[in-house]
Formats: C-alpha cells, structure tokens, sequence
C-alpha cells in the first residue's frame, strides 16, 4: 500500500514542474518539436513524418529548459527564426530565439513592463515582424526587429491602447492579411470576428462574417487559432479555428470570406495547441502526441476529404507520457520529463524538478503510512 502511494505522491508533485513542449515550422518546413523528453526534435519535411525511424535529436547549448506553463513558439518567416515565449520559469520575460538556419539559441531579454505573460493571447505579425499581444484588455506590441539571435539591448513589451471589447475577454487572435483576427468576442455573432488592421492601428468597428457554403458558422467559443503560411514568404490569407470542444476543423479565407469545415482532430483535448505550416495544420496534445492535417489552400475537395494522422518519426524519437492518470497537468508535464537522464540543462533543470518533488513525496511519507493504517 505504501509505495504505491509514494510513487503517485511522487508524480503528484513532481507534475507541478508544469513542463510545456511546443511545435513550430522552420521556413523549409521542418516541424520542428522543442521540449520532448527534456530534448530537441527536427521530424523533418511532411513527407518523413510517416516513417517509422527517429526525428533528429536537435538538442544544443542555450536552449530554454522548457519548464514553464503555456510555452509558445512563433516563426518569423523572413528570419527562419523561432520566438519562445514562456519557456524559461527562471527567465519569464524573456524570449528565445531559435536560428533555425545556425541552428543555435540566444536568449532575448525583454522588459514586460505591464505585460502579463501568464495571461495574454499573441501573433507575430508576418510582415512587420511585431508581436501584438492581449492581455487584459489592452493591446500591447514587441517589436523583434528582425532578430534571428538576441541582441544585448532589452526590447519591450509596449501597452498601446485598450481594446474596444467587453471587458473579461478571454482572446482567440488570428493573423490573415495584416489584420489581427479577435473570434469569441462576446455580442459578435458566430461565424464572424472583430478586427484590427495593424498597419492602420485601427480597430474595424464592424465584424466580418465568414460564412460557411451551406450558410453556416464557425461556434462562438472559445478555441485555438494558427494561420497558415505561404510557401513565397507572403502574408498569411488563412487561418484555422479549432474550437476547445474539438468539433471540427475550420479554416478561414479573409481573401473570399469564407470557411471551410474539415476534419475534427482524432485527439479531442482542450489543451492541445496548434502550429500550421503550408500545407499541414499540426496539433501538440498535452501528453506530446503530435497529429496533422493535410492542406491543400484552394483545393476544396482534397481537403474536405483529408484525414488527422500521427507524426510517427517523432513518436519514435520522444514517446508520449503515458502516465496521464495523476491529475489534469501530470499528464502535460511530469512523465515528459520523467523519462530523460539526459545531459542537457534542460536535462538538469528538469531533473531538479523531479528532486524537488521526491523531497516532498518523502516528506509526505509519514503522513501517507499513517494514512494508510
Ligand atoms: C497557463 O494557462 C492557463 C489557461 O489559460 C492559465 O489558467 C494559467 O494561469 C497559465 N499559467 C501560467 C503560469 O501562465
Ligand atoms: C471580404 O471582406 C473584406 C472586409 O470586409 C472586404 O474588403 C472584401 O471586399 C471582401 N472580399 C470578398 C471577396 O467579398
Ligand atoms: C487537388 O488535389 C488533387 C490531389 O493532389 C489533385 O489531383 C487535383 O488536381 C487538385 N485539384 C485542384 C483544383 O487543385
Ligand atoms: C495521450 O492522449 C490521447 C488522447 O487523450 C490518448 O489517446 C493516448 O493514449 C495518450 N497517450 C498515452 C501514451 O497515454
């Protein structure tokens, strides 16, 4: 009875680590998977993802630890660059930056002042290579310049101005057209989004409806929101909505005005996260199964008949945590790090994560015997 109880204290605690991998495109395409069992993944071109044998382990000095909550990646595609946004719980401010061509990390510092990045919603705009953020009600910009390493100078989160919707607004941003796509907004009908053009700094007073063909809509819930890229680095003209009850797929076009639904995700998790590519939308579960859908922009019948499938070279490099039986976050975080002796810092940080939590399993031993008299 006993040590049953130590080993799920065990990973109790040590699931309050709270570990978040996440998924990003390399302007070639590579999905690129950062923070899987305390290492780095290059699955290569959608084509490999099929396959059987490993990813390429793409682990190397300076990387973040991955240990933070809510870890999100962004390409900045005239940098082949990757922005890490809450990937360091010593560093939360800052920002890492992947050169996916040099293949080496830096790490940014940036100056939050108001910033609340424990709470906000974020694009990277393609053309001006600015983040614009929400959190709490106002509108805040990063500028990356157009960063592929960290310069010594900090930069800073900006508060431009509060936003016209109702307050208590959780945000789902999109990107499309340098405009800044706001689904769910509270008293905007489903199907359509409230929206801010960046290069005018204005706030559109009129949502836009994107109907589906039948007459439908997209649900006003919430969700997560990924645009999809263009191979000859132009802006982005889609977007994919996947609503938090994983229903279907939505894709929308702010060139036609329209939505597409496709196929639902196979893995219905709440908490998955989402990165698109050119021609696949991939989705990151929060125990590190990787899925994707197949795109073809323009090609309606393809698409309403493609499928979500495994990206099993990754499978095959960082298996998924099996033990999400411990509770809502052990499942996203403990096992992941569980698993790796490695020797990375990642590999340490993580693993002073796992001490600090037998610490306090052992601690709780006594407690857990006399319970269990
Ligand atoms: C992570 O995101 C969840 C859901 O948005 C939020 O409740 C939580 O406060 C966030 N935690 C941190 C540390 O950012
Ligand atoms: C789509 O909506 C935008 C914004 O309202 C409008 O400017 C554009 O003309 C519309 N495009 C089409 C094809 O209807
Ligand atoms: C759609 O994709 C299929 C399969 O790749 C192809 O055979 C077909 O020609 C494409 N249709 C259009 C309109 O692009
Ligand atoms: C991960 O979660 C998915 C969906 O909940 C589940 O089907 C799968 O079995 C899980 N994988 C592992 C290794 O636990």
């Amino acid at each position: 009875m006993l040590l049953p109880t130590v080993v799920s204290l065990f990973f109790f605690f040590s699931a309050t680590v709270q570990a978040s991998p996440c998924v990003a495109f390399d302007t070639n395409w590579n999905l690129l998977a950062f923070g899987f069992d305390g290492k780095d993944w290059n699955a290569g071109t959608q084509d490999t993802w099929s396959s059987s044998s490993a990813a390429a382990d793409i682990t190397t000095s300076d990387r973040p630890p991955f240990d933070a909550a809510n870890t999100t990646c962004y390409l900045s595609q005239y940098a082949n660059a990757i922005y890490a946004i809450n990937a360091d719980s010593k560093n939360p401010s800052s920002i890492y930056i992947y050169d996916a061509t040099a293949k080496s990390w830096s790490i940014q510092t940036v100056d939050a002042g108001s910033f609340d990045y424990t709470s906000f919603d974020a694009i990277l705009d393609h053309d001006t290579n600015v983040f614009y953020a929400l959190s709490h009600g106002n509108l805040f910009s990063l500028d990356m310049g157009l960063l592929k390493a960290a310069n010594s100078t900090p930069l800073n989160w900006l508060n431009d101005e509060q936003v016209p919707y109702p307050s208590g607004y959780v945000p789902v941003m999109a990107l499309a057209q340098n405009h800044i796509h706001f689904l769910n907004v509270a008293d905007v009908p489903s199907g359509s989004a409230d929206i801010f053009v960046i290069h005018y700094s204005y706030f559109q007073p009129q949502a836009q409806a994107y109907p589906l063909p039948d007459g439908s809509a997209f649900p006003a819930i919430y969700g997560q929101a990924t645009s999809f890229f263009q191979a000859d680095n132009t802006v982005q003209q889609e977007f994919a909505f996947i609503p938090e009850d994983s229903s279907a797929t939505y894709i929308i076009n702010v060139e036609t005005n329209t939505t597409q639904a496709l196929a639902a995700p196979t893995t219905q998790d709440p908490k998955a996260t989402y990165f698109a590519g050119v021609t696949a939308l991939v989705q990151l579960t929060s125990n590190g199964t990787v899925s994707y859908l197949p795109y073809l922009e323009g090609n309606t019948s393809t698409n309403a008949a493609a499928t979500w499938a495994s990206v099993s070279n990754l499978a095959a490099a960082a298996p998924p945590s099996s033990t999400s039986t411990g509770g809502s976050s052990g499942s996203a975080s403990g096992s992941h790090s569980a698993s790796s002796p490695s020797s990375t810092t990642s590999g340490a940080n993580v693993g002073a994560g796992l001490h600090y939590g037998m610490l306090i399993a052992c601690v709780l031993c006594p407690i857990a015997f006399v319970m269990h008299l």
